[in-house]
């Protein structure tokens, strides 16, 4: 880490905001001030700016019984009202909502109007099978307008979804599934991904098929399916039913009821330091405040003119925040895009970006850093100049990677803003407000107005400018988790009791504060990998691999790598019944494809090493930091606490 410090502390470049954005930017530097000034009204200005509330609030901040905060609760609300009817109401239900890619060359347009009702239809079949308040409704679905539609039918409702990434497999999908307790599973029976149909139908019809041993109770009552792959489905009478045998009959009449602020909105699992998943639960009106205000002033929305285009998966928080929720509050037109960025030719995003005129492109670094590997050339090839502010989210951007997406993609003019915020946080919480703040290639900057962060060391200090530390909010946020779904002891131990005597969130980022206290975000302190901006854990995959048959011991690290920021790099001890039998090669082969069956494609190993023995201290803790170097092709560090010294030099040349 300290390489990389030193090596960022050698970045000099800044940006001032370009004139003509200036002038006609959303942000103002005086939201620091009014923030400054009062944070609560702050935040109550923005939440009745920019929502509808049936019931006006009169409380801001109920901060009595931390961690656990309320925002707004005394004040009601309809989520999707406030993403849909009101837009029409007032005279906009002839705008673009979403604007639809296929990634077989297929585009769909949908208007505020056409979404708000089919949202209501969708909402009356949710209610006619029994689906209501408080109720989980698990959402497993290809990038398709049906998908933020069943989001918001089911909030609309006052019930709560579970929407897991199309990507994850059948026991990925049965862990969420049973620990939310889902009522009804709305899903596909397969979306197009790298030119080929990838069924999901069929993993549903996995999770929920045998229970036996896992002490699960079933408690999927119907699995209603969209038809769009065209992929054969197996049915099961009585629990599925078709989406367009019910949807397109349903009544399109349906008032919007308000619920309380607080109301829970959905829960997202996430991966933490142990081997499950933690169910981030979030709740209604503190989010769509902070998702509208981020949205709005960080993504710079002009809503009548504005192409926005958010290239994250609804399986993410960023797919929630600014695809499903910041964007249609605001009432903005939006892209979203079914498919893979090189199906079916490297410059398919590019061509998407030239074919609707995008003007705001939010997306992860891995995905520049990929498409710095193909080569300007592609890019090149389609005209970009629409695109007038670009965002970056989910790991650190590399000044080498931003100074490519600024002039390649951005056409050496539009603000780039690298936004730092979790699942946890629930929307943008670090970063440069385009137009107002001078930008530092790699550095997410400075909190937004109404959110105070601090880089301490392990003490809780305050580091000081020029040090490195970690990095913690100081003060409840707007649209923070409420809590882990079933589990609030583990949200206190995960979340804060690190800070406890100081009330801080600990967020597991490390940060350095530059000369001018800018924030430079450095990587997660802890065992969490960051694969393509996605968060997977250690011990997940660990426990997935022990879970092979073959294997007797695993230890896996995440080592830097080029394209996806972080590998996934396993050193696995293997039964010796099995390695007589198998080639290693054959045994790596197996376990690779393994962990993508168990978890998800993301989550297969690039490498897996086989060894005799893993680095453990004397308490038996696996040293992976040693194993970091070795994945890294570094030399060892200090071996001196490991139990048996030797074992780092046998690792390192079986990996040779
Ligand atoms: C990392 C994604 C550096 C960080 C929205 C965080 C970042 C984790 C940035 C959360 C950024 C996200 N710069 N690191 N701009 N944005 N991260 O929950 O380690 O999928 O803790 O939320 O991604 O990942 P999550």
């Amino acid at each position: 880490m300290s390489s990389q410090i030193d090596h960022l502390l050698d970045e000099t470049r800044r940006f001032a905001p370009p004139a003509e954005f200036a002038a006609d930017a959303v942000a103002t530097a005086e939201l620091y001030e009014e923030a400054q000034a009062d944070r609560e009204a702050f935040w109550a200005d923005q939440a009745r700016r920019l929502l509808h509330w049936h019931t006006p609030f009169t409380e801001v901040l109920d901060w009595t019984t931390p961690p656990f905060a309320k925002w707004f609760a005394d004040g009601e609300l309809n989520i999707a009202y406030n993403c849909l009817d009101r837009h029409v109401e007032g005279g906009h239900g002839d705008r673009i909502a979403l604007l639809w890619e296929g990634e077989q060359g297929d585009d769909r347009r949908v208007t505020y109007a056409e979404l708000t009702d089919e949202v209501k239809r969708l909402a009356n079949v949710l209610t006619d099978l029994g689906v209501g308040e408080g109720d989980r409704v698990a959402i497993y679905m290809p990038m398709i307008p049906e998908a933020i539609a069943a989001m918001l039918a089911v909030v609309r409702i006052g019930a709560i979804h579970s929407v897991v990434f199309g990507g994850f497999s059948a026991d990925s999908l049965r862990f969420r599934i049973d620990d939310a307790g889902a009522k009804v599973v709305i899903t596909a029976d397969g979306g197009y991904r790298k030119g080929k149909v990838s069924p999901l139908k069929p993993a549903v019809d996995l999770a929920l098929a045998d229970r036996n041993g896992s002490g699960a109770q079933e408690t999927v009552e119907k699995v209603l399916v969209v038809k769009r792959g065209g992929n054969d489905v197996e049915w099961t009478h009585g629990r599925d039913i078709w989406w367009h045998d019910v949807v397109p009959q349903a009544s399109s009449v349906h008032e919007a009821q308000a619920f309380g602020a607080e109301n829970p909105l959905f829960i997202l699992y996430t991966s933490g330091t142990t081997g499950k998943p933690k169910g981030i639960l979030h709740t209604s009106g503190g989010y769509l405040t902070q998702a509208a205000f981020t949205n709005q002033v960080v993504h710079d929305i002009h809503p009548a003119s504005d192409v926005y285009w958010c290239t994250a998966d609804i399986g993410w928080i960023t797919g929630h925040t600014y695809v499903t929720y910041g964007p249609l509050a605001n009432g903005a037109t939006q892209v979203i895009y079914e498919g893979t960025p090189d199906t079916p030719h490297p410059g398919r995003w590019w061509e998407i970006v030239q074919k609707y005129g995008v003007t705001v492109l939010y997306t992860a670094p891995t995905a520049i850093r990929s498409f710095m590997k193909i080569g300007r050339s592609v890019p090149k090839q389609f005209d970009l100049s629409s695109l007038r502010l670009l965002g970056s989210v989910g790991e650190p951007i590399n000044p080498e990677a931003w100074m490519w997406y600024r002039k390649i993609i951005g056409g050496k003019t539009a603000p780039i803003v690298d936004t730092w915020w979790q699942t946890e946080t629930g929307a943008i919480m670090i970063s440069a407000l385009p137009g107002v703040t001078e930008t530092k290639p790699g550095s997410a900057q400075v909190p937004l107005p109404g959110i105070s962060v601090d880089v301490v060391d392990e003490d809780g200090q305050h580091v000081g400018n020029g040090n490195g530390g970690l990095l913690v909010v100081t003060e409840p946020w707007p649209s923070m988790l409420r809590g882990i779904w079933g589990d609030p002891e583990r949200f206190k131990e995960t979340y804060w009791d690190k800070f406890a005597s100081q009330g801080y969130y600990f967020a597991g980022d490390g940060a350095r504060l530059d000369d001018d206290g800018d924030v430079w975000l450095l990587g997660r302190v802890d065992d969490v990998m960051n694969v393509s901006g996605h968060r997977l854990s250690t011990t997940e995959i660990e426990s997935s691999l022990v879970g092979n048959e073959a294997v007797a011991e695993a230890a896996v690290v995440g080592a830097s790598d080029e394209t996806t920021g972080q590998a996934v790099v396993a050193f696995v001890i293997i039964k010796e019944s099995y390695l007589k039998e198998h080639s290693a090669e054959g045994l790596a082969q197996g376990l690779r494809s393994w962990v993508g069956e168990q978890i998800g494609p993301i989550a297969r190993p690039r490498d897996v090493y086989i060894v005799g023995e893993l680095p453990k201290t004397r308490s038996g803790k696996i040293m992976r930091r040693l194993l970091r170097d070795v994945a890294e092709g570094r030399e060892v560090g200090d071996t001196t606490t490991l139990a048996d010294t030797a074992v780092m030099s046998v690792i390192s040349a079986q990996v040779k």
